[in-house]
């Protein structure tokens, strides 16, 4: 019998990583999940673990390569979805706040990898997908903490893509416009549609897109595509 793939995604109480479970789940994968707080979640179905992770804890992160040790447990797929949104201009923009936010958006993701990759080695064809934003690729004022976190980020998968392809593991990032999701309701409106309008359509991108992204570069159909920063933007106006 085919073994069951594994994708491992953080965040999984955010809006894109729920559903990026149901999603995963009804392809009849394993799903490893992280959340920040415990709740009713981790029930939901027997090829659902779900792990306690709060990007800034040290602990979190000993517990999680523990007990992923004792299930000799390989990964096929890592998406990196948690992140921290941030809003305010250079001016007023603290290094304490600046240093949180690259603390969950870049220095954690990179140090989940780092912790993650002897799974991912025992994988045929490993897949990072790092969750970028298009607001780490253009430039807007108010944007200096999450966009250049993101910015980060989205080039760090470009030189992991490069450094994991002896392991045959993909790194890539992707970078969406605004979705509708929890994040986005925390966003200043004005600053919210000043993206909006530099798109054609002038309309949030649908979460069903970024899904569909995410799910094409987890698989081998994207064998060919490593290393790259892939938009999910309507005719963007730089
Ligand atoms: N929505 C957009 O317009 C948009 C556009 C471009 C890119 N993105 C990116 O898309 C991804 C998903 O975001 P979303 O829109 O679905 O927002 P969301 O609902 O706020 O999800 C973000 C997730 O990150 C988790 N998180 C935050 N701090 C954490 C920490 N210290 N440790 C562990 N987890 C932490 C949150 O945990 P809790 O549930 O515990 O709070 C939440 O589950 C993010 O990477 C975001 O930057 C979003």
């Amino acid at each position: 019998m085919k073994q069951k793939k594994t994708v491992f995604i953080t965040g999984c109480n955010g809006t894109l990583g729920k559903k990026l479970v149901s999603y995963f789940l009804k392809k009849n994968f394993k799903v490893i999940g992280t959340i920040r707080k415990f709740n009713s979640y981790h029930q939901k179905s027997k090829n659902l673990k779900v792990f306690k992770l709060d990007m800034l804890k040290d602990n979190d992160f000993k517990k999680l390569v523990n007990n992923l040790n004792k299930t000799n447990t390989t990964i096929d797929v890592l998406i990196n979805n948690s992140a921290i949104p941030s809003g305010s201009i250079t001016e007023m923009t603290s290094i304490k706040n600046l240093k949180n936010v690259f603390e969950v958006n870049f220095f954690s993701q990179i140090r989940l990898i780092q912790n993650l990759l002897r799974f991912i080695k025992k994988s045929k064809n490993g897949s990072i997908i790092n969750i970028g934003s298009i607001s780490g690729l253009i430039a807007e004022k108010g944007f200096l903490s999450y966009g250049t976190s993101k910015c980060a980020l989205m080039f760090a998968s470009k030189i992991m893509a490069k450094e994991f392809r002896k392991y045959n593991i993909r790194v890539n990032a992707i970078a969406p416009s605004v979705f509708k999701s929890r994040m986005e309701k925390k966003m200043d409106k004005k600053i919210k549609q000043k993206f909006l309008e530099k798109s054609s359509t002038k309309k949030e991108i649908k979460l069903k897109s970024v899904i569909k992204l995410i799910d094409s570069l987890s698989s081998k159909n994207s064998g060919e595509t490593n290393g790259q920063i892939i938009r999910l933007v309507n005719d963007f106006k730089i």
